[in-house]
Parts: C-alpha cells; structure tokens; sequence
C-alpha cells in the first residue's frame, strides 16, 4: 500500500524503476521459517528474482539456491550461498555450465533426461569427481495454471516420464561418475489451488514407492516451487499462507525416515516485495478508450504481454488509487501487446501522476529487456528512501 507522501518521494527519483520493500522481505522469509519444520530445506528459485540485494536477506535467513544456469550459480556463490545448498535444475544444460557446477562443488544437479545424464557423468569422469544428481520427474499432474507456465504434464518438454525410468536405472548402473541421491518434481507455477499439490503429494508417493521397491530409497524428495500469490489483492494477503501449505505435504507425503523434503519457491517469496513504479507521459483520449501512456513498458514488465497476466495499477499521486475513469494503461514500446491493463478503473489522471505495479516483484526485473533500446531499469529500496 502506497502513500502520497511515498509518491512524492518516487516523484523526485528518474522512472521507471523497481521499487523494492525489505521490510515485507524479512517479514515473508520469517513466517517460511516459522512453518516449515526443521527437516525442510528450502531452496529460493534464483530465476524469480536474482538481485544481489535481496538474495543478501534470502541468503541470510538461511534458505539455499536453486538455479538454472550457470550465470545464476555464480550469482549465489558470490551472493554467500553455501555450495552445498545449491540445486541446478534446467533442461538444457551447456557443458560449460555443467563444468562450473561440479567446479563449485554444488550439492545436487536436477537431470532431465538419459542423454543429460550420459554428459554430466562424462563431464564428471574428465574432473575425476562425482555428480550428484535427482532425476527430474514428469509426473503428469496438471497444475491448473497458464499454459506457457505449466511445465508437469507428459506433452511439456520437462522431466523424465514414468516410461523410462527402467531404463534410466540401467544406465545410471553402468555411469560410475554418478551418484543418485534424489526425485524432483516442479509441476508449473502461479499454482492457486492446493489440491494441486495433494495430487501431486500422492503421485509423488507412487513414484517414491516404485523407485524404493527397486532398491532405491533416494534422501532427497524435492517437489519443487509454484506456490500463487495473490494479484489481485496484493494488500490482502501480501504473505501467502506457509503454514497451509506446508501442512499439505505434512499430510499427504508419505516419506520414510530418512527423507527429507526440498522446496524451490520464487514467486510467493519475492512477488509482493517489488512494484514497478512509473510516471505518466501522456493522456490520449479517444472515442471509446482513453489511453495513459507511461513511461515503462513490456521492457520492463513482460507478463502482461507475454502471459496476459493482471497485475492491479493505482494511480499513487492521488488521494485514493481508484477512481471511476477508465483507462488502457499503456506503454511506450512499438507493439500493440504493450499494455498493463485494459480499462483499468483509476481517478482523474494527470501527465507527471505516479503509477504502481503491483506484485511485480518475481519475474519482473529479471526478464526486462533492451528492445527499442531501451535503458535498463533500475531499483530502488525501501531502506534508501527511508534515510531521505
Ligand atoms: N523450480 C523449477 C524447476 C522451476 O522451473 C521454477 C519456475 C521454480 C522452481 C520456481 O517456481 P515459483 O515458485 O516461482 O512458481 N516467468 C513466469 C514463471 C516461470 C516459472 C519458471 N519456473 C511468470 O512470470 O509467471
């Protein structure tokens, strides 16, 4: 929730910028740590939000890395994250990410197919060391979530599906440099509905089952992240529900002893923390819609255009955010799918007003971009704006 007094702040800064609470950061970290039992490892996905700053807080309260490149192994070791806690997940690793990662001694690469692991254990042979490694499940469940962001389902190019895992401990018989320690499973993200992950709690008991029945009872089970968040209310419930959610798997996973269970959350850890703050360039009225157009767009903020997803926009200069005036929030970028919101319900909007967009802070900043040339955005932190 923004105040006018923290608009006019903003006012005296250059936008677009991200805008960055701290404050919501370690409350958010403090309730992880307050729900999930002492046996839980959490892994904070890197892809959702990689700045230095907030993986200091990340790192700090203890969770590990998990990271899908190599570029964002070296962020997490150089940001202090324990190489130990490190996973690495992704479906296309390159041998010279792979290097890296058995270089830095990480503790697990996520495998998503036979070939990958025929290459790693290669790679690994050449260092004379040993991976170790989980295989990546598909384990067909269906996350209920956008298309682009489902990744659980036989027809998405992730994990390794049931069909194959005879032959997939075949092979990892005969690749010495390997060592399974682990199954993982990420089944999509945005996920609202938590019966989703109590289907996924009983899928992952079969598989479990299946592999210990062949002699293989794996310490790691790593169902990986896409816990929703709220976007239309971000005000609402700016910390999702841990505990809940946490008391699912506490429910529904049937571990043994000595099991322990992995998470990679992003999005409900880092969404709510950032807003992209932005100004009003022009008001163009027209016949039917009045357009406002900004000075961020798709550049900065792709998941409108990209995913058309919501993301609530107040108009922050002004009294109260909402109004009765309907606008097509819009921004600068050659391209019609450069749009924030159609018909967004705001007050009486003036060149110069300050605009927020919520809940941006997961898979904002991270997939900005140059088209059109355009500067990087910056960010901006509470804590800076505080000492002001
Ligand atoms: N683990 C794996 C293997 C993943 O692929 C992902 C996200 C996560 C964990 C973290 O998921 P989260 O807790 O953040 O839902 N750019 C899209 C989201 C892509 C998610 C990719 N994978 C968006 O803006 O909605």
């Amino acid at each position: 929730m923004f105040s006018i007094k923290q608009a006019e702040r903003f006012n005296k800064i250059e936008t677009p910028f991200y805008y960055y609470n701290t404050e919501l950061l370690k409350n958010t970290l403090a309730e992880i740590i307050k729900h999930a039992p002492s046996s839980y490892h959490i892994h904070y996905a890197l892809k959702a939000n990689a700045h230095p700053t907030l993986l200091g807080f990340i790192k700090g309260a203890g969770l590990g890395a998990d990271c899908v490149s190599g570029n964002e192994i070296k962020r997490a070791v150089e940001c202090g994250f324990d190489a130990a806690k490190i996973v690495f997940a992704g479906v296309g690793k390159s041998d010279k990410e792979i290097n890296y990662a058995l270089e830095q001694g990480i503790s697990c690469f996520n495998v998503e197919s036979l070939h990958e692991l025929q290459i790693i254990n290669e790679l690994a042979e050449n260092k004379n060391t040993i991976a170790r490694i989980a295989l990546r499940i598909n384990p067909n469940v269906d996350a209920h979530t956008h298309k682009y962001i489902t990744t659980g389902l036989e027809e998405n190019k992730f994990g390794i599906n049931p069909y194959e895992f005879d032959a997939i401990l075949d092979a990892i018989k005969k690749l010495p440099q390997l060592q399974l320690i682990g199954l993982h499973f990420h089944i999509g993200s945005q996920i609202q509905k938590l019966s989703v992950f109590k289907t996924l709690c009983l899928r992952v008991n079969e598989i479990n089952k299946w592999f210990i029945q062949k002699g293989h009872l794996l310490p790691n089970i790593n169902v990986g992240g896409g816990l929703g968040i709220n976007y239309q209310e971000p005000d609402k419930q700016a910390i999702v529900d841990f505990k809940t959610y946490f008391t699912v798997f506490k429910e529904f996973l049937e571990l043994r002893p000595q099991q322990e269970l992995h998470f990679e959350l992003g999005r409900c850890i880092i969404a709510q923390c950032g807003s992209l703050i932005s100004r009003v360039l022009y008001i163009k009225n027209g016949i039917n819609t009045n357009f406002l157009i900004l000075d961020a767009g798709m550049t900065e903020l792709i998941r409108p255009a990209l995913y058309q997803a919501y993301h609530k926009i107040e108009n922050i200069s002004k009294d109260s955010s909402y109004g009765s005036i309907k606008y097509d929030v819009v921004g600068p970028i050659c391209e019609s799918s450069d749009c924030f919101g159609k018909a967004v319900a705001l007050p009486d909007t003036k060149r110069g007003d300050i605009i927020a967009i919520r809940s941006a802070g997961a898979y904002g900043e991270v997939m900005s971009n140059h088209y059109n040339l355009r500067d990087g955005v910056k960010s901006v932190f509470d804590s800076e704006l505080r000492s002001q």
